[in-house]
């Protein structure tokens, strides 16, 4: 079953200031020429899907699992881009592209070998899959000490400790690598990268409500029931340590380590 991204797609659009600043190396990697049939896989609210409609005359097609980032994202789409509410273990285009992107979505995937299979069924021979994802599970140190600190404190640690983590992470690109060898791809680019940026605190705050907490905060990850008092305590402590982890000028270096992968289907 995949994440419900529905109550974060009315406000994902302006808080996702990480996922689109790590989507552009990932658009240089993948060179879309002017012909080229693209599928954006976890396309979101659309906007790189929007971005992709710019690049190609060819076919340009959004889906998404999430009824509400595509309702989101076709509102804000010409007839020009078209969108379909799938899954990527659910896909079922048969030889129709020539790229997929797939950015800020991989993580989230329940069956990463049954999605690939399909992703490479979807391409044309010699067709590109790039995805950009947080990799490793220290996959942003500072997102993870308040995390800890959540795990630990006594208003939050009876309930955190029902949390099931939704999320797939692999330790090294050769690890990516490896999952999309077993698809049929061959992969002539995986690497993970550091990647720093400054912040104030409310702005980490911002990036983890655009992403992480539709994991950490979302009951069909919990074996126990979630409350509100438990998401307003829970929202409390990170914020308070990411207000801690501000240098005296109040900014705060967030560090994500990100898997930028292309594979060709050969
Ligand atoms: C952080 S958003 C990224 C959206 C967009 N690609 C971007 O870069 O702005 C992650 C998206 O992955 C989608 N997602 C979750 N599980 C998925 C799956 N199994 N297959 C495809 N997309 C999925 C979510 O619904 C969500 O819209």
């Amino acid at each position: 079953m995949s994440t419900d991204f529905s109550g974060i797609s009315a406000r994902y659009e302006h808080d996702s200031l990480i996922q689109k600043s790590a989507a552009e190396k990932l658009f240089g990697l993948l060179a879309i020429n002017k012909a080229d049939d693209v599928l954006d896989l976890g396309c979101g609210t659309g906007n790189l899907t929007r971005k992709l409609r710019g690049m190609t005359e060819g076919r340009v097609v959004g889906v998404d699992p999430s009824e509400g980032m595509i309702r989101e994202a076709a509102s804000q789409a010409g007839n020009d881009i078209s969108h379909m509410v799938i899954g990527a273990e659910d896909l079922a285009f048969d030889d129709e592209f020539d790229v997929i992107l797939c950015n800020s979505a991989f993580q989230w995937f329940g069956k990463p070998q049954k999605a690939l299979a399909n992703c490479c069924n979807a391409l044309r021979k010699g067709g590109r899959m790039g995805i950009q994802a947080p990799a490793r599970m220290n996959y942003c140190p500072n997102f993870i000490s308040a995390i800890e600190a959540v795990a630990c404190a006594t208003g939050t640690k009876e309930i955190f400790a029902g949390f099931r983590p939704p999320w797939f992470f692999l330790e090294t690109a050769d690890e990516y690598g490896a999952i999309f060898k077993e698809a049929g791809f061959s992969v002539p680019f995986a690497r993970i990268e550091e990647l720093t940026t400054l912040h104030s605190a409310a702005e980490v705050m911002t990036i983890f409500e655009s992403g992480a907490a539709a994991g950490y905060l979302n009951q069909e990850f919990y074996e126990i029931r979630l409350d509100a008092a438990y998401c307003d305590e829970f929202r409390r402590i990170v914020k308070d340590t990411f207000t801690g982890q501000g240098a005296e000028n109040g900014k705060v270096e967030l560090l994500f380590n990100r898997i930028y992968l292309v594979a060709v289907k050969g």
